[in-house]
């Protein structure tokens, strides 16, 4: 049995006059400790698929299972905990919050997690700090943890993002471009980060680009085509 395992998944936009087909018919198994490259063009679904898989969106029909669950039909608070405890999200843009600094943009994850689960798994205030300290230790920024966000580069931003996402330990990072708005040397800096958090923890790293390079740093390429997986 696969840890992530999609079944004739379709992702239908429109209202029956116009119909697109985001995702159609797509079949992928996806290992625990793999690195998978999502590989396409613009348009392609590339997004549409990084987001089922991260139970940021539903399918219109087909079967998701999850860790030896089917969880097709799972609600969205049940989604939302398999998000925030399994879990790491980075962004072509970053996400960060400019309102925080930086280690209470790495906290949200966990106060966020205080919220969803019962009064039995809380964690204090205290835990929250050191959790997300050691997190911004994994990307060297731990010696900007007051500072402002606009005070950081785009390099500087993605790895607090990156610490964001490892902070509740993680058995999958999801990353859509993260390298999309970071120079060569960044975009370097941060697939190498993501290749050493999946040697060293064996956290899934699935990572959608449109930068064939990217894929070497990758144990698995996948292309897609509109809405069609064409290579596995
Ligand atoms: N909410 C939506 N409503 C209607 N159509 C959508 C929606 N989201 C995506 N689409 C369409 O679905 C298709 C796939 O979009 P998707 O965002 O997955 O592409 P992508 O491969 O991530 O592209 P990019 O590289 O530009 O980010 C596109 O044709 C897009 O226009
Ligand atoms: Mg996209």
């Amino acid at each position: 049995m696969s840890y992530i395992k999609l079944t004739e998944v379709v992702k239908k936009y429109g209202n029956g006059v116009e119909t697109l087909y985001a995702l159609n018919k797509v079949n992928l198994s996806i290992e625990k400790g793999d690195m998978l490259a999502i590989l396409g063009t613009s348009g392609s679904g590339k997004s549409t698929l990084l987001n089922l898989i991260g139970c940021l969106d539903n399918s219109t029909s087909g079967k998701f299972e999850f860790d030896g669950k089917d969880i097709t039909n799972y609600n969205d608070k049940e989604l939302a905990i398999i998000r925030n405890t399994k879990m790491g999200f980075i962004f072509q843009n970053f996400s960060l919050i400019t309102e925080y600094n930086v280690i209470e943009n790495v906290e949200v994850p966990l106060i966020y997690r205080n919220l969803l689960l019962g009064k039995s798994k809380q964690l204090s205030k205290t835990e929250i700090k050191k959790l997300a300290i050691e997190s911004l230790k994994k990307v060297g920024m731990d010696e900007s943890i007051n500072k402002k966000i606009t005070q950081l580069s785009g390099g500087q931003q993605q790895r607090v993002a990156i610490a964001r996402a490892l902070v509740n330990k993680p058995d999958i990072i999801l990353a859509d471009e993260p390298t999309g708005a970071l120079d060569k040397t960044n975009s370097l800096n941060i697939i190498n980060i993501l290749k050493s958090i999946n040697d060293t923890s064996n956290t899934t790293v699935i990572l959608v680009t449109h930068n064939e390079q990217l894929t070497s740093f990758c144990k698995r390429t996948i292309i897609i085509e509109d809405g069609i997986i064409v290579k596995q």
